[in-house]
């Protein structure tokens, strides 16, 4: 045969395969979403996520040391409040779960880095992602409540603030008051191109933050739309987000590579909840491999353009690119 050109030659072993991989990560672009309850003693776990539990303060410290010792260094920190009101103050009370937890974490184990979640929806009593008006989501009166709630976030310790609510302007106005506050330092993440999804199925029951009535389609994405994708990342950037987020992962591959190629800032992506789940639960039935597809799926993400990768799978893909495996 008379082939010059023969693609299989650099396929020839582990040694070789892995010198001229085109995508390489690192654990330290791992990020581990954690959820934070009221009460003592519980260590609950999510039914519709399996493998994924409900911490309460006191068993948070334990949960906090496995994350470290996995090699995996930075944490996003979700909170459900025992009352919930119209308002969703309890986001922003300098007693509230959140701010408890990160007082009790960086503490614990201060070696992390603590992200937290800014968003209204597990603290309204409507479970909708800001202030309402009728039956609509108010976006200007919603913004000052936002940036009191990340201000209370970087108050009790949090090293970056990362808005989830998709209202415009939010990033401009966390940004003031943080500014305002002598917390000029402190980094924003947005949350800026999110999709409404059905993903978040077992998020929402996980954080007991479904909207009582409609849907989050007013603020969050038609999932038809990609450009529009790019134009809520430049936006956020402009507002002064330093990373820039794209959620869910899996299903958007082509607007997180649209995104990173149109933004000079980290691009980070979200493997979220129902992610997770299908993979958990084919799993569970011995019906895929569950590493092998989890290693897959998340170098998709980085081949993609994500520099950041938040997902439940954080502590065993650290795991696998330790060994080699991946990354
Ligand atoms: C809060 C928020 C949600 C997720 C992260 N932050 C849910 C939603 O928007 O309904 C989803 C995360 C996941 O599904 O893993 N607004």
């Amino acid at each position: 045969m008379d082939m010059t050109k023969r693609p299989r030659r650099l396929r020839g072993g582990m040694t070789l395969r892995k010198m001229v991989r085109e995508t390489r990560m690192d654990k330290a672009s791992l990020i581990y979403p954690m959820f934070v309850v009221e009460g003592e003693g519980v260590r609950r776990e999510i039914p519709s996520m399996p493998g994924q539990y409900h911490y309460s303060l006191d068993m948070l410290p334990a949960a906090l040391e496995e994350v470290a010792r996995s090699g995996v260094s930075s944490v996003m920190l979700f909170g459900i409040p025992e009352k919930k009101d119209e308002m969703g103050s309890s986001a922003w009370a300098a007693d509230g779960i959140i701010q408890r937890a990160l007082e009790t974490g960086k503490r614990a184990v201060p070696e992390l880095y603590y992200i937290t979640d800014v968003c209204m929806c597990e603290y309204t009593s409507h479970g909708h992602c800001g202030a309402l008006c009728g039956h609509d989501v108010d976006n200007d009166r919603t913004l000052p409540l936002l940036a009191r709630t990340a201000l209370s976030h970087v108050q009790a310790g949090a090293d970056m603030v990362a808005p989830s609510d998709m209202m415009d302007g939010r990033v401009a106005a966390i940004r003031r008051i943080l500014d305002e506050n002598g917390y000029t330092e402190t980094p924003i993440m947005s949350y800026a191109v999110k999709y409404a999804s059905a993903f978040y199925g077992p998020f929402r029951e996980a954080a007991d933050s479904a909207p009582a009535f409609g849907d989050r389609k007013t603020y969050q994405m038609d999932y038809h739309n990609a450009k529009e994708g790019i134009k809520e990342a430049l936006l956020d950037v402009e507002e002064g987000a330093d990373l820039v987020m794209v959620k869910p992962a899996l299903s958007y591959l082509d607007v997180i590579r649209r995104v990173s190629e149109k933004v000079h800032v980290p691009v980070a992506a979200y493997s979220v909840s129902g992610e997770y789940a299908m993979i958990k639960a084919a799993a569970v039935k011995g019906w895929i491999d569950e590493a092998a597809v989890v290693c897959e799926a998340a170098t998709s993400v980085y081949r993609a353009g994500a520099g950041v990768l938040l997902t439940y799978y954080a502590k065993e893909l650290a795991k696998f690119m330790d060994e080699g495996r991946i990354g």
